[in-house]
């Protein structure tokens, strides 16, 4: 592999690593941390704090992710020449990456608001919703690591 494509694969892989380990992390560590430790009215201001930094290292992974994704296909000569894995793979990522998109404008900032507004039960709900679609970008995450690493030997 030339100096190009080996760049834009260590890019592609540290998008890759930030996104679906920050998802494992946020998930099976920090809620359920906050959950044992904390009461509603410091729960929900911190869960969505830590949320808020967490979705623009989220944002800046998926335009790396799509950008060095693409420009490594184009290096292959384009999708009709890749293996049926990049095709897989690129299809499970705009899943996840819409999922992500509809939880960042959707219940995330009903999230902001009701915090806001310190409805707590209103920010649960929605945190709660959230917690379900990170899960599923989780699942889907590794996945795609899954099928791009393994589905190339098929
Ligand atoms: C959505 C747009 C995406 C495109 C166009 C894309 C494209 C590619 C391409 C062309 C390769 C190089 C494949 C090869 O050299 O055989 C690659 C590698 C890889 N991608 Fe993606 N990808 C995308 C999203 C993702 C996502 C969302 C993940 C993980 C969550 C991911 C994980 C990986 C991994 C782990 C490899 C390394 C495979 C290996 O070299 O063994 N990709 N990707």
């Amino acid at each position: 592999m030339s100096l190009l494509p080996a760049l834009l694969l260590f890019l592609h892989l540290l998008a890759a690593a930030f996104w679906v380990g920050g998802m494992a992390t946020m998930h099976f560590a920090v809620r359920p941390a906050a959950v044992a430790h904390l009461e509603p009215p410091l729960r929900l201001p911190f869960m969505a704090a830590a949320l808020s930094r967490f979705f623009v290292g989220v944002s800046t992974a998926i335009g790396v992710l799509l950008a060095s994704g693409l420009l490594l296909v184009w290096a292959a000569g384009g999708f009709a020449r890749v293996h049926w894995s990049v095709h897989a793979m690129f299809t499970l990522g705009l899943v996840m990456m819409a999922l992500f998109l509809h939880l960042r404008f959707a219940p995330y900032p009903r999230l902001l608001r009701a915090v806001a507004a310190g409805q707590w039960p209103v920010a649960a709900a929605n945190l709660n919703l959230i917690r379900k679609l990170v899960a599923t970008n989780l699942t889907l995450g590794v996945l795609v690591f899954a099928l791009a690493v393994v589905g190339r030997a098929l």
